[in-house]
């Protein structure tokens, strides 16, 4: 895919359909923009919203925060936790006012090196305020690029960060490098969101390789997530006449090279319910005609070193959906051919093979 294509597509979305509104959106003043940014690490932005507007209101200037009590500032943090950020915040204005004469650097050199920014941080600040190439790369930027360009690299190792990095500032638009950074921040925000993203309303969905191949829920990878002590695994089984999709886990990750059925993993419990369900199939694989089997009752076993928790959800379709490259269909009779892991062997052998001629 040309990578032009992703940057010309998530500009004409920011154009045509982006409605997120923010106080910090669009702001030139890279002061604003910095106590945004630092708030928006330590909070959601619903939450970040208000501690941001009561902050600039006390404090609508560098001078005004320099020159402000420690302990008010503190008062003013409160709730937001790491108080380090927080005088990093205080040191820097401080700073910016000795050093700089009150008016905040404007080259990404002079940025970075100020006390409390990091990468993220300088490059937002170096784009929203001065225009400046460099492109975010945040949780957002994460998930976007690794389901659009599926990416199977961990995204928080040494490895993953560069390779990212990379590819976000080749994809950056170098005319309006600000625009497109809040673009992609709000993208992944609301569209391409970490669960249930809304593949279906998607205009992008046409380049993403993720989409086309099935594994938009197993991306982004996170090695943390691979480590986690406490997974859910939801499952999917999908029956047409008699077969069953399937596919086998290649990733790094337990029980590689065992076979699975279509996967939604998620760190906390989710409920299941028809409506969840019917989101699920329309968005991301774009089935609307389907039979519920079964719901399982939540199966739990637990491994050396990690909790699995999950559910088997049982559907039947009457055609195959376009988008799942990986899986293959396999023959309801001979499951007993391929090797599962015991979590789903479980399953199989309780409600599944018994139950086959019910379902
Ligand atoms: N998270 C951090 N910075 C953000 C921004 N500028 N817009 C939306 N979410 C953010």
């Amino acid at each position: 895919m040309p990578r032009k294509d992703f940057t010309t597509y998530l500009m004409q979305w920011n154009a045509q359909k982006n409605t997120r509104v923010m106080p910090w959106k669009g702001e030139l003043d890279a002061y604003k923009i910095w106590i945004s940014e630092i708030i928006l690490q330590q909070t959601r932005v619903e939450q970040g919203w208000a501690y941001y507007e009561r902050f600039i209101q006390k404090f609508p200037t560098v001078q005004q925060l320099a020159q402000a009590n420690d302990e008010d500032i503190f008062k003013l943090w409160e709730g937001l936790g790491y108080y380090n950020r927080c005088k990093n915040l205080l040191f820097t204005a401080r700073l910016i006012v000795t050093k700089y004469q009150g008016i905040f650097p404007n080259s990404y050199d002079e940025i970075i090196n100020l006390k409390g920014i990091g990468t993220y941080t300088a490059s937002a600040i170096a784009s929203f305020a001065f225009n400046l190439p460099y492109a975010v790369v945040d949780g957002n930027v994460f998930r976007v690029l690794a389901r659009v360009f599926a990416i199977q690299v961990p995204t928080d190792t040494a490895e993953g960060k560069k390779i990212f990095l990379e590819l976000a500032n080749s994809l950056l638009d170098k005319n309006r490098p600000g625009l497109y950074n809040q673009a992609i921040m709000d993208f992944g925000a609301t569209v391409c969101k970490p669960f249930a993203p809304a593949c279906n309303m998607c205009n992008i969905n046409k380049i993403c390789k993720a989409f086309e191949n099935g594994i938009v829920n197993d991306l982004p990878i996170k090695e943390k997530i691979i480590k986690k002590k406490n997974r859910w695994l939801y499952y999917f089984i999908f029956l047409k006449q008699d077969t069953v999709m399937v596919r086998k886990r290649m990733q790094q990750d337990i029980w590689q090279n065992l076979h699975e059925f279509y996967l939604v993993e998620s760190t906390e419990a989710i409920t299941w319910d028809e409506q969840e369900i019917e989101n699920i199939l329309q968005n991301q694989l774009h089935i609307s005609k389907y039979t519920l089997l079964h719901i399982s009752p939540t199966i739990e076993q637990q491994l050396t070193h990690q909790k699995i928790k999950g559910q088997f959800i049982t559907i039947q379709l009457t055609s195959i959906p376009k988008n799942i490259q990986q899986y293959k269909w396999h023959s309801r009779n001979k499951m007993d051919e391929l090797a599962f892991p015991k979590f789903i062997n479980q399953y199989l052998d309780k409600y599944f093979i018994e139950n086959k001629n019910e379902m």
